[in-house]
């Protein structure tokens, strides 16, 4: 018989080559392309970070500019996919109906069904990027009884994404530089992780041949869950259950005791040993933005510091290096900006889009690249014949 290396949730298993991101877990280290997540969080711009995890190098600024207005050339969906949203429910959850969305973009462009064509991946790849806060955006905008509101050109990418959420016809809408960057930074931030649940579902989808857009669907529904990209929001919602301060050695109990079934939110890391240098930025980040907005003694950033600390000074998460993850605080800063907390994951699906679609279309270029096919170790009946139904 085969003899087969198991590795359930493929802790020691390389699936790829990648030039893409870096991640060195046990000194908190995260590289794009080479470049360290704590230069480009500061110093760069989410477009320019797309550019740099499509085509490898940071661009010129022609680059730049071209790259800006291919992207915004696509910002718009198709009139017909109103129809598409307007079949959901109000209530649906906002990721539940991107899922569907993107999904059913592979009915729109029905050339990007020609992978083989560098053209067409390229093409996909612009739309993917263009596209997907359009339709986040318009996710949140049916789910408020609000009017989708079109995008704007003249604004930056996370600009234009506040614009498409908070814009009201009945008002100018004036985008706050604050909530701009804040909204680009944590965008940067989540931008790729190199082999993470969601981009090793695109990987595998894609590597059939399937439709990119149909990979990218099935990317954000593996997303959704809450160990993965549904943290922030289940993060933020015990941030909210714990409420004060004195409450958190009862929810540090709770996370320690196996039998609750309960984990703190926003910790651990299967790759992360050290700290998350995401959190990092992002904590620095949630000091910054509440500051500037005035509401620094914001209560849940006092909770999340808090049990932060707790946390840290604890044999249990101590032992098993648990530290907060990118999405520990990123939740506070969102609610600071007036998303509900339903927004939260679909934002992190809109940052990730990039990597998703940089990974996809490495893995479509890769010469060795063959269709994903684990193998199992079966440990059902042994061969038996068939029983009769008038002898069971
Ligand atoms: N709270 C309490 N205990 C925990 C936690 C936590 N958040 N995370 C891990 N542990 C314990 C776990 O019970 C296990 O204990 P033992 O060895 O005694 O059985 C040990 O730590 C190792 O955990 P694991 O589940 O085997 O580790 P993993 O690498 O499979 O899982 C994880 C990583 C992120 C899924 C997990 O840490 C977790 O569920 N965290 C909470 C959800 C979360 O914040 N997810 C976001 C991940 S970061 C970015 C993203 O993808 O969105």
């Amino acid at each position: 018989a085969d003899v087969f290396t198991f590795d359930p949730g493929f802790t020691s298993t390389a699936a790829c080559e990648s030039a893409i991101t870096y991640i060195d877990g046990d000194v908190g280290e995260l590289l794009y392309r080479g470049y360290p997540i704590e230069q480009l969080a500061e110093k760069s711009t989410h477009l320019e970070v797309c550019y740099l995890l499509l085509y490898g190098e940071l661009p010129t600024a022609a680059q730049l500019a071209d790259f800006t207005q291919r992207v915004t050339k696509h910002t718009m969906v198709h009139e017909q996919m109103h129809y598409f949203f307007r079949g959901f429910r109000r209530d649906a959850h906002p990721m539940a109906t991107m899922v569907g969305v993107v999904g059913a973009m592979a009915a729109f462009y029905h050339d990007s069904t020609d992978i083989n064509d560098p053209w067409q991946r390229e093409v996909a790849a612009i739309r993917m990027i263009a596209k997907l806060p359009t339709i986040a955006a318009m996710a949140y905008k049916y789910s408020v009884g609000q009017p989708f509101v079109y995008p704007k050109n003249a604004l930056s990418y996370a600009g234009n994404f506040l614009h498409m959420c908070f814009a009201v016809p009945a008002e100018e809408y004036v985008v706050s530089p604050i909530l701009e960057k804040a909204m680009d930074r944590i965008m940067m931030l989540h931008a790729d992780h190199e082999q993470n649940a969601s981009t090793s579902t695109v990987r595998l989808a894609g590597s059939s041949g399937a439709n990119p857009f149909a990979c990218i669907a099935a990317g954000i529904a593996c997303l959704w869950g809450p160990a993965h990209g549904g943290a922030n929001q289940a993060c933020l919602e015990m941030l909210k259950e714990i409420g004060t301060v004195d409450r958190i050695p009862e929810y540090i109990a709770k996370a320690k005791d196996k039998s609750s079934g309960f984990r703190l939110m926003g910790f651990g890391h299967r790759v992360y040993k050290n700290f998350d240098p995401r959190a990092k930025v992002m904590k620095e980040s949630a000091d910054e933005v509440l500051g500037l907005l005035g509401i620094e003694n914001n209560p849940l950033l006092q909770v999340a510091k808090e049990l932060e600390r707790i946390a840290l000074e604890d044999d249990y998460f101590v032992s098993k290096k648990l530290y907060p993850n990118v999405d520990f605080y990123s939740g506070i800063i969102l609610e600071a900006m007036g998303f509900p907390t339903s927004m939260f994951t679909p934002i992190f699906a809109i940052s990730r889009t990039v990597g998703w679609i940089s990974q996809w279309k490495e893995m479509i270029a890769d010469k060795n690249q063959k269709i994903g096919r684990p193998r199992q170790l079966y440990i059902g009946p042994q061969k038996r014949d068939y029983v009769d139904l008038r002898h069971r």
